[in-house]
């Protein structure tokens, strides 16, 4: 549920209260990026991470930064402190602003939108982790440049909604015979004991959590690699994992109606969750910078 004080270009006001331009180019355009990031015991989890992919599709956009890290972290830390915030996720955004011509070709000069709230995380029925999730295959219909975490998501939704016709969680997606990523999550994909996602590029969104997965890993002593992972390799997985700030790490034990691995959370995923929670802790106190 969002919390009841919002960020909204410089000033914290009620989020019920909060208006923006109907001429906003990410109303007209979705002409926008944004952040989503989790806070774990009113502490931001990876807030450098998240506000460097920030300024990286800022940049995909060509948006100059408006804010710099430190002053993202005080709004973070003021919002937490005035909604009380404790398990929550952030959520942030920059649009191009306003205009009055509605000019595809943005007149240079806008003055960005920014826009922020935080929302308390609902707890995960607990049969997720105990028993998995259930995904749905699809072609990935996205556009060419899927690493701009833009609010463009048209495909994105229409895609999620698939698992939930489905009664599935998520829907992962398939091009040219091999795994791009799910509709709102990084794919990991377990065999024999290794952990497998597909490279960083221009196809997917750099996950924040895929590089705790892959820290994690090196100190459990996993072995993992980012390589290309067929469409084959993803149906007859060991496990699969779906990993994504506001979450962490799901297992996923049915794709498309079968059941991956014995259809169970497998050791690998007991392995790297118990590290995933015990790394939440350990920051516990710790600067969000
Ligand atoms: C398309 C897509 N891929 C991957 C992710 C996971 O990224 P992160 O771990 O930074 O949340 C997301 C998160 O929303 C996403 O929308």
């Amino acid at each position: 549920m969002p919390l009841p004080i919002c960020y909204l270009n410089g000033t914290y006001q009620p989020l019920a209260e909060a208006r923006i331009s109907p001429l906003d180019r990410a109303f007209l355009f979705a002409d926008a990026v944004y952040e989503v990031l989790p806070i774990y015991g009113s502490r931001p989890f990876r807030l450098r991470e998240h506000l460097d992919r920030l300024n990286r599709s800022l940049a995909g956009i060509r948006m100059s930064a408006p804010l710099s890290h430190a002053d993202w972290a005080e709004i973070c830390r003021d919002l937490i402190s005035r909604n009380a915030a404790v398990d929550a996720y952030l959520y942030l955004q920059i649009t191009r602003g306003a205009e009055l011509g509605r000019n595809h070709a943005w007149p240079e000069g806008l003055k960005p939108t920014l826009f922020a709230y935080v929302s308390a995380s609902e707890p995960l029925p607990p049969s997720f982790m105990d028993q998995g999730v259930a995904a749905v295959t699809a072609a990935d219909t996205r556009w060419a440049r899927r690493d701009i975490k833009s609010t463009a998501l048209l495909a994105n939704i229409l895609l999620k909604k698939l698992a939930a016709d489905a009664g599935a969680f998520e829907t992962i997606m398939l091009e040219n015979g091999e795994l791009t990523e799910g509709s709102s999550t990084t794919v990991h994909v377990i065999r024999d004991g290794v952990i497998y996602t597909p490279p960083n590029g221009h196809h997917i969104l750099p996950g924040t959590t895929r590089d705790v997965v892959g820290e994690l890993a090196a100190r459990l002593q996993l072995r993992s690699e980012s390589r290309r992972v067929t469409e084959s390799e993803l149906r007859t997985a060991d496990e699969i994992w779906l990993a994504f700030a506001t979450r962490g790490v799901l297992p996923v034990t049915q794709l498309d109606g079968a059941a991956i691995g014995n259809g169970k959370p497998g050791p690998l995923f007991e392995r790297i969750s118990a590290a995933f929670a015990d790394y939440t802790r350990e920051l516990a106190g710790t600067p969000a910078l």
